[in-house]
């Protein structure tokens, strides 16, 4: 029976994951947030206090990562070496340096692979930065999900100052851009639409409208 796969692109902050999980439910498809999983990675690097800018390091390193994924309750779960750090991920730390450490070479076709794996199994969405177009470039669709990064960083300050977590909005934004910057101009499967891809730009839209949109998407072309 054939599997059908979503792939959602797009920059940090646009809200990938959110739309990505309802969607899931609505459709029944598992959704797969591979950000976690370059997460996951950067945990380790930083634990081990590797550099990363040191790619023999890293190539090394990666021989003794094992990075798997697992469900409870619908919700994915990275497994690190055995170590469910799905709690320990969520850091700007962690987001900063999973951007930095994803652009080698050896980090990237590890994951690739393990992505690959989980579509074939099942129907999935994806998302994340090169899903439409290296991991699944076969996708029955693909969209890039993108807003202006003031919307993206009034979004994030929203939602850490909800967490009554003292932040500052500029700070945010440059953050933002900065890896903005880093994911859109590496060498290996930079940042980009795919070709193929359909652009859903977020920045006047609610949740509830992405997700219907995308849905009405799916169900035209699948
Ligand atoms: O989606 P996220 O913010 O959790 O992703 C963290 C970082 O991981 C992102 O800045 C770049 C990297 N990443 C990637 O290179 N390729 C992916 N498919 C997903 C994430």
């Amino acid at each position: 029976m054939k599997n059908y796969n979503i792939a959602i692109d797009g920059p940090a902050g646009a809200g990938k994951s959110t739309i990505a999980k309802s969607i899931a439910k609505n459709l029944q498809f598992i959704y797969v947030d591979t950000g976690a999983m370059y997460r996951a990675v950067a945990l380790y690097m930083i634990r081990q206090q590797i550099d990363p800018e040191d790619d023999i390091a890293i190539t090394n390193a990666c021989n003794n990562i094992d990075v798997t994924i697992a469900y409870v309750n619908g919700e994915q779960q990275v497994i690190l070496n055995g170590e469910n750090v799905n709690s320990l991920i969520r850091t700007e730390e962690v987001g900063k340096m999973s951007s930095a450490f994803a652009k080698h070479k050896t980090v990237r076709t590890k994951m690739v692979e393990l992505q690959r794996n989980l579509a074939a199994k099942a129907n999935v969405i994806m998302d994340g930065r090169d899903i439409g177009t290296v991991v699944l470039p076969n996708a029955d669709l693909k969209v890039y999900l993108t807003a202006s990064t003031q919307e993206r960083a009034r979004r994030r300050w929203n939602e850490l100052t909800d967490k009554g977590i003292a932040c500052d909005f500029n700070e945010i934004e440059q953050d933002i851009i900065a890896r903005d910057t880093q994911d859109m101009n590496r060498e290996i499967s930079p940042l980009c639409q795919a070709e193929d891809a359909i652009l859903v730009d977020s920045s006047a839209m609610s949740i509830e409208q992405v997700i219907n949109v995308i849905i009405q998407l799916y169900k035209e072309k699948c």
